[in-house]
């Protein structure tokens, strides 16, 4: 199991750089449009606040980010991730919409999170924190460049409880989901590797006790679509 543990975790964004090219049409195959939803759902939880700065964990093609643009509310978005694969498609689809002033890439690592201490108003992270390879030490630097106010919005995927979802679900992630991602991105095993991330992520409590843990407060989480994503949210004090 080890192939599928923290070793390839670290090199995770190299698999995302393959992928790139055929990421969004195969999410929006993949989960059946769903994701657009999930991510709106997301922006429904920003904080009731204005001009708010908001730092983009895994940001990847940048869909949080058109997707939190459209939010009078916001103010800047900065995405960032460790593929310049990604943040490339994302950087095309910012420029295409004429959003260059309010959206901007920056590499850098979820983990270790390189920004200044109570520097952003939101954190947000999409179906990235599963692939890094400390997720409790990235929750402690969101909650570090939070300013106090802030907020950590977290959306990752998580194994539904009823035993029948779960049943076509596991169905679904073992099985089509990686026969027709490897074929379509053309890459080996990116969409199976993908699926045991998914498998292997504590979820629900478990999760909410690390944000906890990392100092957030208020925490709660929205399970979405019968349990086949989670949305988490912790709040700066
Ligand atoms: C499944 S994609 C999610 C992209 C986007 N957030 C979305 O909702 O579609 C996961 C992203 O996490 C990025 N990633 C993986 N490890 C990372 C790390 N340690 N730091 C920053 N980004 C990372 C990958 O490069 C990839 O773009």
């Amino acid at each position: 199991m080890e192939q599928f543990g923290n070793s390839r975790k670290l090199e995770s964004f190299k698999i995302f750089d393959q992928i790139a090219p055929t990421y969004d049409k195969l999410n929006r195959i993949l989960s059946v449009g769903i994701d657009i939803y999930w991510r709106r759902v997301l922006r429904s939880h920003l904080p009731q606040k204005h001009e708010l700065n908001v730092l983009d964990l895994a940001t990847g093609t940048g869909d949080v980010a058109l997707t939190l643009v459209r939010d009078q509310k916001v103010a800047h978005i900065t995405g960032m991730d460790l593929s310049e694969g990604m943040m490339k498609v994302g950087r095309e689809k910012v420029l295409k919409l004429g959003l260059q002033d309010k959206i901007e890439f920056k590499n850098g690592d979820g983990v270790t999170i390189p920004a200044p201490d109570q520097s952003y108003d939101v954190v947000t992270v999409s179906f990235g924190i599963r692939n890094f390879p400390d997720y409790q030490e990235s929750l402690n630097n969101m909650k570090r460049v939070l300013k106090p106010g802030g907020r950590a919005l977290i959306l990752e995927l998580s194994m539904p409880h009823f035993f029948i979802v779960k049943w076509v679900y596991q169905f679904y992630f073992r099985y089509v989901l990686p026969f027709i991602g490897n074929r379509m991105s053309q890459h080996g095993d990116a969409y199976t590797y993908l699926n045991k991330t998914v498998e292997n992520f504590p979820c629900g409590e478990k999760f909410a006790k690390a944000m906890r843990q990392a100092g957030l407060k208020n925490v709660r989480f929205t399970e979405l679509t019968f349990g086949i994503a989670t949305l988490y949210q912790g709040d700066c004090e």
